[in-house]
């Protein structure tokens, strides 16, 4: 059958990291969707930046949207990032457009999950965005097709590596704050701008898409509370330490009888139980099931390998044709479902 034909916006760590793994892979990519994943097009600032890979042969369009209007691309791959310009525009138009969409972007699909959704099915354009969440972990599948049978009482965890880093760092080290968020910089994953990272809004976008996934209906973002971890030093780990505990930067949403209450924030946690034992970059997703019970995944949030590996595996989908509306449920014009404030439920 004829090969599935890809078009990639955004060569940074993770587009680079896609490249590499549909090469390496390839044989074994090919039987696993049925077809060829091939790399026809790409769009990046940089012509010439050093990615470690060779993209001199592919097609190179300098505006991302003219991926859409490329007639030998199937399927436009986002991994741009970014709630707003180039990234939002692409998707919108490509959807529009009625070509599938894989994307990493976990601030678009937070803050226009509900939207996307709506140009999603009303133009039967897939959208799939396993990277989104966790990087390598499999949540997204996980929590909508995985637990798909269940109701779910909880879903959340360690959603942020960057975060994650910096306490177990501090905890282990007794190191400043700010050295070790050099450090973690340093290592590629924290954010563009690292205070989407340490103020808790990369946990919370991610928060918002797991939450939308296991409640079945879009999560309005600016409803989430959210507090980081730059307010924490030396002193607290001293205290939880005393005390048994360890501290984690935690999302948690849960569905009361109040309502939605979602929330990001650092937590004390007894130093036994299993998540607290979730150390450096690593993620946890967890969720709990009125049928299932508890279940934990740990596993690397963010990098260029486990990163691809979600990508790669929304490829899949779409080359098998198995796809999926965005929140597990067909799009409706209900609004989006608004968490609680704090203290309420
Ligand atoms: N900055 C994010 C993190 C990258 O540290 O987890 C993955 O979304």
């Amino acid at each position: 059958s004829s090969p599935l034909r890809l078009g990639i916006a955004g060569l940074g760590t993770v587009g680079a990291g896609v490249i590499r793994l549909l090469r390496v892979n390839a044989e074994l990519l090919s039987a696993r969707a049925g077809r060829k994943l091939e790399v026809v097009a790409v769009s990046a600032r940089d012509r010439t930046r050093d990615r470690g890979i060779d993209v001199s042969t592919l097609r190179w369009h300098d505006n991302p949207q003219d991926l859409v209007s490329d007639p030998d691309v199937d399927v436009v791959v986002e991994l741009i990032g970014g709630s707003e310009g180039p990234a939002r525009a692409l998707v919108e138009k490509a959807l529009a457009a009625g070509k599938p969409v894989v994307t990493a972007n976990k601030a678009l699909l937070a803050v226009h999950g509900s939207a996307l959704a709506k140009l999603s099915a009303d133009n039967n354009a897939p959208l799939l965005f396993e990277a989104a969440v966790a990087g390598g972990i499999p949540a997204i599948k996980t929590v909508r097709e995985g637990l798909a049978a269940d109701k779910l009482l909880h879903v959340g965890g360690i959603l942020n590596g960057t975060c994650n880093y910096i306490l177990t760092v501090m905890r282990e080290t007794g190191k400043d704050f700010d050295l070790v968020l050099k450090d973690a910089q340093d290592l590629g994953y924290a954010e563009a701008d690292p205070s989407t990272d340490i103020d808790g809004i990369d946990a919370a976008h991610k928060l918002t898409i797991l939450a939308g996934l296991a409640f079945g209906r879009p999560v309005a973002f600016d409803s989430v509370q959210v507090e980081g971890i730059r307010q924490i030093g030396a002193i607290d780990f001293a205290f939880a330490r005393t005390l048994g505990y360890r501290i984690k930067l935690l999302g948690l949403a849960r569905l009361t009888d109040a309502g939605l209450q979602a929330r990001v924030a650092p937590c004390l946690l007894p130093h036994n139980a299993p998540i607290a034992l979730v150390d450096g970059v690593f993620n946890a997703v967890v969720a709990e099931g009125e049928f299932v019970g508890r279940i934990m995944l740990e596993g690397r949030g963010a990098g260029a390998g486990p990163t691809a590996c979600a990508v790669t595996a929304d490829l899949i989908d779409i080359a098998r044709g198995h796809t999926i509306p965005v929140w597990g449920v067909q799009a409706s014009a209900e609004p989006a479902l608004r968490a609680c404030p704090a203290g309420t439920g």
